[in-house]
């Protein structure tokens, strides 16, 4: 997203396409690399041009337009899971920390599925790395296939 928007997201420009691009996918994957507990700063952009265009600009003609949509988070932490558990040194869940993003996905009636969290990036060796690979694969596949409910938000 920063290689695309290196000046930052415009949102009438850029947010337009962005916007065709949601309201034209069946299903929505928001991939990003946990930084400072949160989405990175282009991620953050996107949501606040973005996301802001379509439920508060245009409420009836694009964000209505999400409603029943699946979303599914795929996060990675360079902290082991270990360090995220209430006596661990992060003390918090990621699930915790993910709030936001599902009060998000609730604000746009969007359908809230299971996530994918890759912990421990920073000490990945080269087969841990490709059985991540295969993991984030196959629950790219679970998650394309599943069936799409009407009014499934939860
Ligand atoms: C600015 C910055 C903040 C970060 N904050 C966190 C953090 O809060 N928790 C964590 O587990 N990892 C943190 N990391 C590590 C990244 O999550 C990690 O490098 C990333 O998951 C690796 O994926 P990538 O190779 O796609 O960047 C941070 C990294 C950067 C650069």
């Amino acid at each position: 997203m920063t290689a695309l928007y290196p000046q930052g997201i415009d949102m009438d420009r850029d947010g337009e396409r962005e916007a065709a691009r949601l309201l034209g996918a069946e299903r929505i994957v928001l991939q990003f690399p946990m930084q400072w507990y949160s989405t990175p700063a282009v991620m953050k952009d996107w949501q606040d041009k973005v996301l802001t265009r379509m439920g508060y600009i245009r409420p009836d003609t694009e964000g209505a337009g999400l409603s029943g949509k699946p979303v599914m988070i795929a996060a990675s932490m360079g902290a082991a899971e270990a360090t995220y558990r209430r006596e661990g040194r992060n003390r918090f869940t990621v699930a915790e920390l993910l709030v936001p993003l599902r009060a998000t996905v609730n604000r746009f009636a969007m359908d809230w599925r299971d996530t994918f969290l890759l912990y421990g990036t920073a000490d990945l060796d080269a087969v841990a790395l490709a059985n991540a690979g295969r993991d984030y694969r196959d629950a790219l596949s679970r998650f394309a296939t599943s069936p799409i409910v009407a009014g499934a938000a939860r």
